[in-house]
């Protein structure tokens, strides 16, 4: 396996719990007036984003490069950070959390069966999906708290998706030039699958906040189109800076 600097990912992620907790949370205490079918589909979400991501750890552990670890746990204490806002959200609109979702359930059982590779793609499937549902939610939402929440989640959500490329171009680095094309073509298919699931679930919310079945799922396949190549060997953008890797 291809290793590289990790190193600098481990200090994007401190660097961004610094300022997070320099910034501190949304004033919760203002509430939050969120419609019934904007709550059922942000809990959902919070279900999905909450999870202790030990299999992950494990399975990052187990591919032997230090700072890859410590790169995943603080990526995986964002995620939960995630969850923690979302609930906090539901709250100050008055709601609470699911127990529990079947998707999620189904989803956290496929993911421990796979290998770091693997459990990588499938997590990059929710990360896309993710990153066009906070932003609909940040840009469509009527209510401040509400889009000042999705917009930190957002801004975390673009950070992971690089993080995830360069794992998985390094994973895939060893594959023919034709089977990487195939993993990521089939990749890309099955985000359409995954961005179609999600538009007709979360449908009632995706209206309210402006944005159709159909514009969601095409939007989701077109931001996969750079990570795809970067995937199977083009360019990864780089903490921070935004220079190529
Ligand atoms: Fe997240
Ligand atoms: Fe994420």
């Amino acid at each position: 396996m291809i290793k590289t600097g990790y190193g600098a990912w481990v200090r994007e992620f401190e660097a961004e719990r610094e300022r997070r907790a320099a910034l501190g949370d949304p004033d919760w205490g203002r509430g939050a007036r969120l419609p019934a079918e904007i709550v059922r589909s942000i809990q959902k979400f919070q279900v999905g984003e909450d999870g202790d991501g030990s299999a992950l750890c494990g399975k990052a552990d187990r591919a032997g490069d230090p700072a890859y670890s410590e790169a995943v746990r603080l990526f995986i204490a964002e995620e939960q950070n995630h969850a923690r806002m979302l609930k906090l959200l539901l709250e100050a609109g008055g709601a609470g959390t699911l127990g529990g979702h079947w998707s999620d359930a189904a989803f956290v059982r496929v993911r421990r069966l796979l290998g770091l590779r693997v459990e990588l793609l499938v997590l990059m499937l929710a990360e896309v999906v993710a990153l066009g549902y906070y932003r609909a939610l940040r840009d469509g939402a009527a209510d401040p708290l509400a889009r000042e929440v999705a917009g930190r989640i957002l801004a975390d959500e673009e950070r992971h998706v690089p993080f995830h490329c360069l794992r998985l171009r390094e994973g895939l680095a060893l594959l023919p030039r034709p089977a990487r094309r195939a993993v990521t073509a089939g990749w890309r298919g099955l985000l359409a699958g995954a961005a179609a699931l999600v538009a007709v679930d979360h449908g009632p919310a995706l209206r309210t906040l402006g944005v159709g079945r159909g514009a969601f799922v095409a939007q989701a396949l077109r931001s996969s189109a750079w990570m795809a190549r970067a995937m199977s060997g083009g360019p990864v953008p780089a903490p921070a800076a935004g220079a190529q890797v």
